[in-house]
């Protein structure tokens, strides 16, 4: 099929070449200018593992091309995907002027019957709007409206859109079906589970998704609290709940809590989505205000350790909001270091892909080359994300370079018993502390 994906952000990019891969014709555009530059010439704009690899595939198979201007790609596309950011407003609510923008273009230019799908994640009632404006603008041409949300986490993008755990198409005509089932037929063919709904059911699914695995984040970090002024251990408490099948161990994993731009700002768009429909939701208020929570009580185990953080040095490892990306949009790590600043204390990050990124959102931070030169002559190191790389940390040199031993775990990576016998003083996550031996030194 004849695609075009407007938008090259995560979900847009990993998008043109998962289809690319799957033998359609696909043509990516973008307002940013520079990006499509970048990806002319075969390179990636962010970090995700395989992307480059894709990308040069479906570039020499001729099936894959980057256009600045989207009058150039739409004339003859038979599927349009808009995959466009949906940033919050001031009021959380979702911004859907690039979404509104995007319609328009593809009214203005499309030159035979079109198919408009929703990927990005959009409020339930948008794809009504939408037929509205295609319509206006183009009373002769002949569409269809469909949402067919994306579910792919940063960092297994690839893997998660060739081999999803299901696809969710919202249609309301059957041609509108047999086209999308026509664009995933591999997959499909595969044995991937095809969810038919109408449309509002599909855009509404997606935010249920990601609030609830919010919820269950932030379920695990109100149980860590808890844990940690019970005596208990989070990790077994999580591991007890998981052994039910009914509940599944998945996403209760307490910590520094979720950031990226997906969980934050979907959760706030959701819950203004529920008011503006007339049915307050508080329960999606309390969700974030625990997630902002777990960054404050990772910042009070560091004044807890430290005292007064003035002349104070403190080291994170990990900046990207999570594992395998360069990303560090409400990244958690970035919360943290902005908190411990504005307490006067010098803080120096290392992480293998995001310092870049993270130094132009933070300038106040230090940048270090590798974990070691992070913790040479800081007070204590916190972990903030659990790169595989750090599990291989080599505990003697992390110890022999700081000031003084103490780890505050925001991941739960280390294992306290490791920690103690390597002398170390160690916060985990509601967890007990493992705490020097007074009587012993
Ligand atoms: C998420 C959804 O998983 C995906 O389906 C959707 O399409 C986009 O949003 P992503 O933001 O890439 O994907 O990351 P994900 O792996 O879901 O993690 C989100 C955040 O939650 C990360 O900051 C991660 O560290 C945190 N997290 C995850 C926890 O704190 N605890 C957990 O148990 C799981």
């Amino acid at each position: 099929m004849k695609v075009v994906v407007i938008g090259t952000g995560h979900v847009g990019l990993v998008t043109c070449v998962a289809l690319a891969h799957l033998g359609h014709q696909v043509a990516g555009t973008d307002s940013d200018g520079e990006k499509i530059a970048l990806l002319q010439n075969g390179i990636p704009p962010f970090y995700e593992p395989g992307l480059e690899e894709h990308l040069s595939e479906g570039t020499a198979s001729g099936r894959l091309s980057f256009h600045p201007e989207i009058n150039d790609v739409v004339p003859g596309a038979e599927v349009v995907i808009i995959s466009v950011g949906t940033p919050p407003r001031v009021d959380g609510e979702a911004s859907l002027f690039a979404v509104e923008r995007s319609a328009r273009e593809i009214a203005r230019h499309a030159t035979r019957p079109i198919l408009v799908a929703e990927k990005s994640t959009v409020p339930a009632g948008t794809a009504v709007r939408l037929r509205a404006i295609i319509e206006r603008e183009r009373p002769d041409l002949e569409f269809d409206v469909v949402s067919n949300p994306e579910f792919l986490r940063e960092g297994r993008a690839i893997q998660d859109t060739l081999e999803p755990d299901r696809i969710l198409v919202g249609a309301e005509t059957p041609g509108a079906f047999e086209a999308m089932r026509r664009l995933y037929a591999p997959l499909i063919a595969n044995g991937v589970p095809l969810i038919e709904t109408d449309v509002a059911t599909a855009e509404l699914a997606k935010h249920a998704c990601n609030a609830f695995l919010a919820l269950k984040i932030s379920f695990a970090n109100a149980l860590a609290r808890i844990c940690e002024r019970a005596g208990a251990d989070v990790v077994k408490v999580a591991d007890t709940m998981g052994s039910d099948p009914r509940i599944g161990r998945a996403f209760l994993d307490a910590g520094l809590g979720y950031g990226g731009f997906c969980f934050p700002k979907d959760l706030s768009a959701f819950e203004r989505l529920a008011d503006k429909l007339g049915w307050s939701w508080p329960m999606l208020t309390e969700i974030a205000r625990i997630n902002d929570d777990a960054v404050g009580a990772v910042a009070d185990k560091v004044v807890n350790a430290l005292w007064n953080l003035e002349d104070k040095r403190v080291a994170l490892l990990g900046l990207a909001f999570k594992p395998d990306t360069d990303d560090v949009r409400f990244a958690p790590a970035l919360a943290l270091a902005k908190l411990l600043l504005s307490e006067g204390a010098h803080v120096v990050g290392y992480d293998p892909k995001a310092s870049a990124n993270a130094k132009a959102e933070l300038p106040d931070l230090e940048i270090s080359l590798d974990p070691y030169e992070a913790a040479a002559g800081s007070h204590c190191v916190v972990l903030c994300t659990e790169w595989n790389e750090f599990r291989a940390l080599d505990l003697p040199r992390l110890k022999g370079a700081l000031a003084f031993p103490i780890v505050i775990d925001g991941r739960n990576l280390f294992d306290p018993e490791t920690m103690r016998a390597h002398g170390f003083t160690y916060y985990p996550t509601g967890r007990q502390p493992v705490l020097p031996d007074r009587a012993a030194t």
